[in-house]
């Protein structure tokens, strides 16, 4: 099976959803817009970690042993990661995988599964994984997995992409608890959402020394820089939208937290 490409992954994505491309901006086809949007952000993630690869702690010794990150295939795994929504909802992951596999792309299949769970870690998920065979499964898929940069980036795409663009982390995961509710990894997710973004900041004494040289503030040159659409004043609301949304998970905790597998 040939390796799929952006414009198959597109076509792949709104194919027995959409028919006339302009319906994309119809309500019912949130998920869609969505995709659109987490796979033009991995897309931009992957340049941006290009350019500066030496710079990027967290992903310099990947690319020193893989080369440049492959754009198109960030792209790819974006655009796909949620087409399991054609066929469920709730079940999106599972029914992605299938969905793929079933068309012969094993490969481009990963991110249907590996999305949703920081790290490839089924603790780290927004809410919880439902059903004994499903969550078995799952967790053996990510066992059976190494870790790559490209999970980790449409991870994190998947917690600042709406269906209406860009926004911050804390103002998409503000969303997702408000519309998922709390559970007992709520917390974990949150701290590991964090952990996943710092791993996107150029090193700290290069962002110096890159702020000193432009004559800007090292905020100017953050992850978000990537980013122009998000708004002043959503980038400074961070600091709000976090309180609140912390607030709101420890106002909604269960009484035991407890996690459902320790690695
Ligand atoms: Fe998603």
């Amino acid at each position: 099976m040939e390796k799929m490409n952006a414009k198959e992954a597109l076509n792949l994505l709104i194919k027995d959803v959409i028919s006339d491309p302009s319906e994309v901006s119809l309500y019912e086809n949130r998920w869609v817009r969505h995709c659109l949007y987490v796979g033009v952000a991995a897309g931009r993630i992957v340049r941006a970690i290009n350019e500066n690869s030496e710079h990027y702690a967290y992903f310099k010794d990947y690319i020193a042993e893989h080369g440049p990150l492959d754009e198109d295939y960030a792209i790819v795994s974006g655009y796909i990661h949620d087409i399991g929504r054609k066929i469920s909802h709730p079940l999106h992951t599972t029914e992605g995988y299938k969905y793929l596999c079933d068309l012969g792309y094993m490969e481009e299949a990963r991110s249907t599964l590996t999305h949703s769970f920081i790290d490839n870690d089924i603790n780290n998920s927004a809410d919880p994984v439902t059903g004994e065979d499903r969550y078995n499964f799952i967790n053996n898929y990510l066992h059976s997995v190494e870790l790559t940069p490209y999970d980790n980036i449409v991870q994190l795409c998947d917690l600042f992409c709406l269906e209406t663009g860009f926004t911050t982390v804390e103002r998409r995961l503000l969303d997702i608890t408000k519309r998922k509710g709390i559970y007992e990894n709520s917390l974990i997710h949150f701290n590991k959402t964090m952990e996943l973004l710092s791993r996107f900041e150029l090193d700290d004494d290069y962002l110096e020394m890159k702020a000193d040289e432009l004559g800007c503030s090292k905020d100017d040159l953050s992850f978000y820089s990537i980013f122009p659409e998000i708004s002043k004043e959503t980038l400074d609301k961070r600091e709000e939208d976090r309180e609140e949304l912390l607030k709101f998970i420890r106002d909604n905790m269960p009484d035991t937290p407890q996690l459902l597998e320790k690695k």
